[in-house]
């Protein structure tokens, strides 16, 4: 359940904004309250809320800058529904750390005017996956609303969809899912193939 706390310490613009730790830096700034309530509701993993420095192996500095293109192009790719595949025979090397750089800074650039809405969802797959059975039969209204928004926010992050062999029962949910962003013309998630 998101709750607003504020942290000036944490903020995500402390290095920029020329009002940090000035009196007008409270509880009260707008743009930090958006994007907490933006980042908060997104469910991007508390640990990976925050700006996390990549340097890119020789083979990925390619891939580097097409997703650093993509995330500076962000509002077009969101507007023109479209979508971002990173896929890498390797681990750990970036790639969910890239699409939630890539949200953020969606975030970064629609905040002004937000108000409250929910803009971008970060979904766990195989989590997501496991909790839609567990809740079939007993009612987890966070969960409900989580499923409800997943068809017409902006943008989507399917993390470790490709991890393990679907059941065809899971792959059928997945797809009801990307199915309807493809209907309603939204992004759905982000291809670009490492070495
Ligand atoms: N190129 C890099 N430079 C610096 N740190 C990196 C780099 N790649 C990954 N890391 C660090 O390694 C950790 C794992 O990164 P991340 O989760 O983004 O990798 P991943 O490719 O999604 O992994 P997986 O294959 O397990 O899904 C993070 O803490 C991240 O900051
Ligand atoms: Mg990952």
């Amino acid at each position: 359940m998101y709750q607003y706390n504020f942290e000036k310490e944490n903020c995500w613009y402390k290095d920029k904004c020329n009002k940090y730790n000035t009196n007008e830096c409270n509880k009260n700034c707008i743009r930090y309250m958006t994007m907490d309530y933006l980042i908060g509701n997104s469910n991007i993993p508390k640990g990976k809320q925050f700006k996390q420095e990549l340097r890119p192996e020789p083979v990925d500095i390619q891939n580097f800058k097409l997703l650093a293109e993509i995330k500076n192009d962000i509002i077009n790719f969101v507007e023109n529904g479209e979508n971002l595949y990173i896929y890498s025979e390797k681990f750990g090397n970036g790639k969910t750390t890239w699409a939630i750089k890539i949200m953020q800074n969606y975030f970064n650039k629609i905040w002004l005017g937000n108000g409250f809405k929910v803009r971008g969802l970060f979904i766990h797959v195989p989590t997501f996956l496991t909790k839609f059975k567990e809740v079939m039969n007993k009612k987890d209204e966070e969960f409900e609303e989580m499923k409800n928004m997943l068809s017409d926010v902006d943008l989507v992050i399917w993390d470790d969809i490709a991890t393990g062999k679907l059941s065809e029962y899971d792959h059928n949910n997945l797809l009801t899912y990307i199915d309807q962003r493809k209907l309603n013309r939204k992004s759905k998630y982000i291809y670009r193939k490492f070495k």
